[in-house]
């Protein structure tokens, strides 16, 4: 039996056991078989959640880039690495294997070294799609930067923002890119978002659209002339375990964007497990996750995950609706994808369409679907198993955060029976439990409560970006000894979890989580507006749309209203990005507060999602009166 490779139920429970049981000895096995290390560790685990500080792998050395490419050289050298599907389907994919990825690699990183790029320094990566955004990721783990990837669909406020949290003083970009039918001008963007962050000395500037765009002396450097000029070599940056990798941005439910620090062996290690045994990837497998490297998914799944299992990964540079909804099908047909990652939303969206666009093309080759970002609803699931795994490929359905770094809660294919709608259960190492709003953990089956989880793994963010203490008071003082993961679950007969959403909030709208606080701040912004809040309320593609009440201003009220809220979802879009727009609006007199006058958006919620006959005792408002006119005047 191999702990590596969990090939059925039996193994599944055995190896399960076995990490809780002993956890660091098992931890230590995986590692010191699967992965090259400079220098082993001096202890496996050290932790304590009340600081909290958790270190893995403690006083080892490695380099993550020698795992994903170096040492796959003299075995795969020649087999695709990273496998480019732009855009638009008449131009050509590329297939880079891993020869070709060790100097892309090496070049990019001596190009990062010659512009005063050194260990521990924030390179912000704001780059769509394009193999040049794995490649730079990479480049700088090789030279021991910190990478902080930024969604190429976010403002030039919200790329400024984290560029000045994390103090990047390079910015890597491309003059351009494209999604479905459209350009983008995102050097436009970069230059709008560095009038604020006077630190960043160097933009690296990629081409992909071929648009002219503005070049600051001084700052702005083409990056191919200087990637012709470098040399295939770069050695590795000896790293600890514990130096940060990387920081990726979330959206909390108050405050600003909480940059997640994540590190280097423990993610490494987590990454490459959960990604050969949730898909049960073997050598052949042509593997495609559609997320964007913008986002977590993209992070552990797209890049370090499959590349440290020597796979060939994917990188989709367009959207699935272009040039037709048929698009992900013929991608599937076209390089014979074996794993297929996606998220709810887009099988919803997909699902819409009917079959004539599946129906057109070959999918057999298709072994495992997966679904990841929010609950995927049953009528999404059995859709995407019978017309798209034809009934064959089990559907693994994986909760996980951005904080987690990689899977925690999925079936192992044709390993654990699936159920519709249920994460199932816990991935190897992960302890899961359920409190009650009191502190008490639930015990047993068939019981539902807050998700915790009660011990380490090595994936998981050490601390938010300059600030411990708040990495402290969201994620570890809710309950005593746990980390509190800010959804609700419940637990079956059998012992299977179903994810059944957010208890905070935090909206996910397409799979994307989006804090109420910080739209809000945009919306209050308008000089029309007196207050606003946020609900979510359900939708049939998004999971989750935006509904906006909105008490306007003496002003606002002789204004017309269509253009208020064409006004206040532009400055929504400018300010956070289009994701966060709202789908509906109502402007109302007054909102519903209690005595103390914090707005009580459990009212709104049930407003926005039409659940008008429930809601519970509102004479202890302060404005009850306000609560008919809402409901009246719902949209
Ligand atoms: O609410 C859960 C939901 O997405 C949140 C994490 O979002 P983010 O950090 O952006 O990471 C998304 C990609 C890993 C979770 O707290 N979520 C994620 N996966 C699932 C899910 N909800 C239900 N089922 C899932 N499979």
């Amino acid at each position: 039996m191999s702990n590596y490779h969990i090939k059925h139920l039996e193994e599944y429970y055995q190896v399960y056991r076995k990490s809780v049981r002993e956890p660091e000895n098992f931890w230590e096995e995986v590692a010191e078989e699967h992965f090259l290390w400079r220098k082993k560790w001096d202890s496996v685990l050290e932790w304590d959640f009340k600081k909290p500080s958790v270190n893995w792998f403690k006083g080892a050395k490695l380099n993550i880039t020698e795992n994903c490419i170096d040492r796959h050289l003299t075995t795969r050298g020649n087999k695709t690495a990273i496998l480019f599907e732009p855009n638009n389907p008449d131009e050509p994919s590329e297939h880079i294997t891993y020869s070709e990825l060790y100097k892309r690699v090496n070049k990019f990183a001596n190009v990062l070294k010659e512009n005063g790029i050194k260990k521990g320094d924030r390179v912000c990566i704001y780059v769509p799609m394009i193999p040049e955004l794995a490649i730079a990721t990479l480049a700088c783990a090789r030279i021991g930067a910190i990478h902080s990837v930024v969604f190429a669909g976010f403002s030039a406020t919200a790329l400024a923002t984290r560029i000045n949290d994390s103090d990047c003083k390079m910015v890597i970009t491309s003059d351009g890119s494209f999604r479905g039918s459209k350009a983008i001008d995102l050097k436009g963007i970069v230059d709008e978002a560095l009038d604020s962050c006077p630190n960043v000395t160097t933009v690296l500037v990629a081409k992909r659209t071929g648009a002219e765009v503005f070049m600051k002396e001084g700052r702005d450097v083409w990056l191919q002339p200087l990637l012709d000029n470098a040399s295939n070599e770069c050695p590795a940056e000896i790293m600890d375990a514990e130096d940060p990798l990387f920081i990726l941005y979330t959206s909390g439910s108050t405050g600003k964007p909480k940059g997640m620090v994540h590190t280097t062996g423990g993610y490494m290690v987590y990454t490459a497990y959960t990604f050969k045994n949730a898909f049960q990837y073997t050598e052949n497998d042509v593997y495609w996750c559609t997320a964007d490297i913008g986002w977590i998914t993209g992070h552990s799944y797209i890049v370090y995950g499959p590349l440290a299992n020597g796979a060939t990964t994917v990188l989709f540079e367009g959207v699935p609706s272009y040039p037709d909804f048929g698009r992900f099908w013929q991608i599937v047909e076209k390089h014979k994808i074996n794993q297929f990652y996606t998220a709810p939303t887009a099988i919803r969206a997909l699902a819409k369409q009917g079959t004539e666009l599946v129906d057109k093309y070959d999918l057999s080759s298709l072994k495992v679907l997966g679904s990841v970002g929010e609950p995927i609803n049953e009528e999404a699931w059995h859709w995407y198993n019978d017309t798209i795994g034809k009934n064959k490929s089990p559907i693994i359905d994986t909760w996980w955060q951005t904080e987690t770094g990689g899977m925690m809660i999925t079936p192992i294919p044709f390993v654990t029976p699936t159920k519709p709608t249920y994460a199932t259960l816990p991935f190897i190492g992960v302890q899961p439990c359920l409190m009650d709003e009191e502190g008490n953990e639930l015990k047993g089956n068939q019981v539902s409560g807050r998700l915790c989880i009660k011990f380490p793994w090595p994936s998981m963010a050490r601390t938010i970006w300059g600030n411990h203490q708040r990495y402290k008071e969201t994620y570890f003082s809710a309950y005593e000894n746990k980390y509190f993961t800010g959804d609700g679950a419940l637990r079956d007969e059998v012992g299977y979890y179903r994810i059944t959403g957010r208890v905070d909030d935090v909206i996910i709208v397409s799979g994307h989580n989006l804090g109420t606080a910080p739209i809000e701040d945009a919306i209050n912004e308008h000089p029309a507006v007196s207050e606003s809040a946020i609900v979510g309320f359900p939708h049939d593609i998004k999971g989750s749309a935006l509904y906006g009440y909105i008490t306007l201003k003496g002003v606002g009220e002789s204004r017309n209203h269509d253009n208020l809220k064409k006004e206040i979802n532009q400055l929504i879009s400018d300010r956070i990005g289009p994701i966060a727009k709202l789908d509906k609006i109502q402007f109302s007199e007054g909102l519903p507060k209690t005595r103390s006058g914090k707005i009580m958006r459990r009212i709104l919620r049930k407003i926005a999602s039409n659940e008008i006959d429930n809601l519970g005792d509102v004479s202890t408002l302060l404005n009850p009166e306000c609560v008919q006119k809402i409901i009246d005047n719902r949209l």
